[in-house]
């Protein structure tokens, strides 16, 4: 994707003494003492705010926190939590500016945090006059926010259209170099891993991915409902009768390019979801009404792991199983192990399998982690996610 990158503008000269606006993500989780409990994205947005700052530049830096009604801040939307974390980082004091759309006082070399911007009105539906009214603060906008790329509102899509010069900061142009090698230019075989609870949130996905992959390997409450299309038995596990069809598509689509959705050969089920409930495996033809299936058993995994550790590229959305119980874990867990032992290019993204990848400790042996929630799910359903639209379009002229 043709955009314009931060670091080539700073290489380039066009940064040093100017007004960088930076659109980060750094909607943490907050306690309900307003203390962060995860402070991942913050750490992820400090390269570019390292950058803009080692450049010479008058840096304001701003992101959403949570969903506030426009016009009113509560102490509760608050980015003071944000801010602290961000000077304790970054070793220099971060003041947080309140009201800012008219006009923010930074100097060369300093960095501000702009209050949360969806408080501002017309934030959320990018009203045109607040995103010019943004861009006039600036020389330079730095989108660098993935979490929020699948979102068109002021500060990430109208800021954009309207700013002097519109590039995507590092951890942005990071998500769009993984996500090109995985999915535009994959080394083949393609494996996609999509597991979760329910086929209906992500159908678009499994038939997104259903053109594209070489293999396509279901995982949790999809896997079952694939199990049910493919004519096995599931007892009363957790599946969704009505999308057979669906999922009988998806099987026949793949089948149709000479692809394949493995249906698993074994299942470790228990008679109640409990983390104590005692855990048999059974062939995927001998589940028993009364059965719930609750991870792909040892064979399944055992030739997953093989194909995982032969594929060229790897994306990795949602465990297999209720790997939250141990006993339900060894498939999520032998699944892991293959993608960190495979030479593939591995890219995994969502709060479950982020989960699993630091519960395994495999974090170093994923290619990339990507920081995107829904947007990372927008792209894998094929879609542009309005950042990378309107940047690509301002680098074209
Ligand atoms: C996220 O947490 O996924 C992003 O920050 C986007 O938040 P939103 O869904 O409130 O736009």
């Amino acid at each position: 994707m043709n955009v314009l990158r931060f670091a080539d503008l700073i290489a380039q000269g066009r940064v040093a003494g100017r007004r960088v606006f930076i659109r980060a993500d750094l909607n943490v989780p907050l306690d309900d003492a307003g203390r962060i409990t995860e402070d991942t994205r913050i750490r992820a947005s400090l390269p570019a705010i390292r950058m803009a700052l080692d450049a010479g530049a008058a840096v304001m830096v701003t992101s959403h926190l949570g969903r506030p009604t426009e016009g009113t801040l509560r102490p509760e939307d608050s980015l003071a939590p944000v801010a602290a974390r961000l000077g304790e980082l970054l070793g220099r004091e971060v003041p947080l500016v309140r009201d800012w759309v008219d006009g923010v006082q930074v100097a060369p070399g300093r960095a501000v945090l702009l209050e949360n911007c969806r408080v501002n009105k017309g934030e959320k539906r990018n009203d045109p006059a607040l995103a010019r009214k943004m861009a006039g603060l600036c020389d330079v906008f730095v989108h660098d926010a993935f979490g929020t790329a699948h979102r068109a509102e002021a500060s990430t899509y109208g800021i954009a259209e309207h700013a002097p010069l519109a590039c995507a900061g590092p951890l942005l142009a990071a998500e769009i170099d993984a996500l090109t090698k995985a999915l535009a230019q994959p080394r083949r075989p393609l494996l996609a891993i999509v597991a979760g609870s329910k086929v209906s949130t992500k159908l678009t996905i499994l038939k997104s991915l259903a053109a594209k992959v070489d293999g396509l390997i279901v995982g949790g409450g999809i896997a079952n409902t694939f199990m049910l299309a493919a004519g096995l038995k599931i007892g009363k596990s957790l599946a969704e009768a009505d999308l057979v069809g669906e999922a009988k598509a998806v099987i026949d689509a793949m089948a149709a390019r000479g692809a394949e959705v493995p249906i698993p050969s074994d299942v470790v089920v228990a008679k109640t979801f409990a983390a104590d409930a005692p855990a048999t495996v059974k062939r995927a033809d001998a589940v028993a009404d009364d059965d719930m299936i609750l991870d792909i058993g040892p064979e399944t995994a055992a030739t997953l792991a093989t194909r995982l550790e032969a594929a060229g590229t790897i994306v990795w959305n949602g465990p297999v199983g209720v790997f939250e119980f141990d006993a339900f874990a060894k498939g999520t867990e032998t699944i892991a192990r293959a993608i960190a032992r495979s030479p593939a290019f591995s890219i995994a993204g969502g709060g479950d399998t982020l989960a699993a990848i630091a519960k395994y400790g495999i974090d170093k042996d994923v290619g990339y982690i990507s920081t995107g929630g829904g947007a990372f799910l927008e792209v894998l359903e094929g879609k542009t996610l309005p950042a990378f639209e309107v940047l690509a379009r301002r680098a074209a002229g």
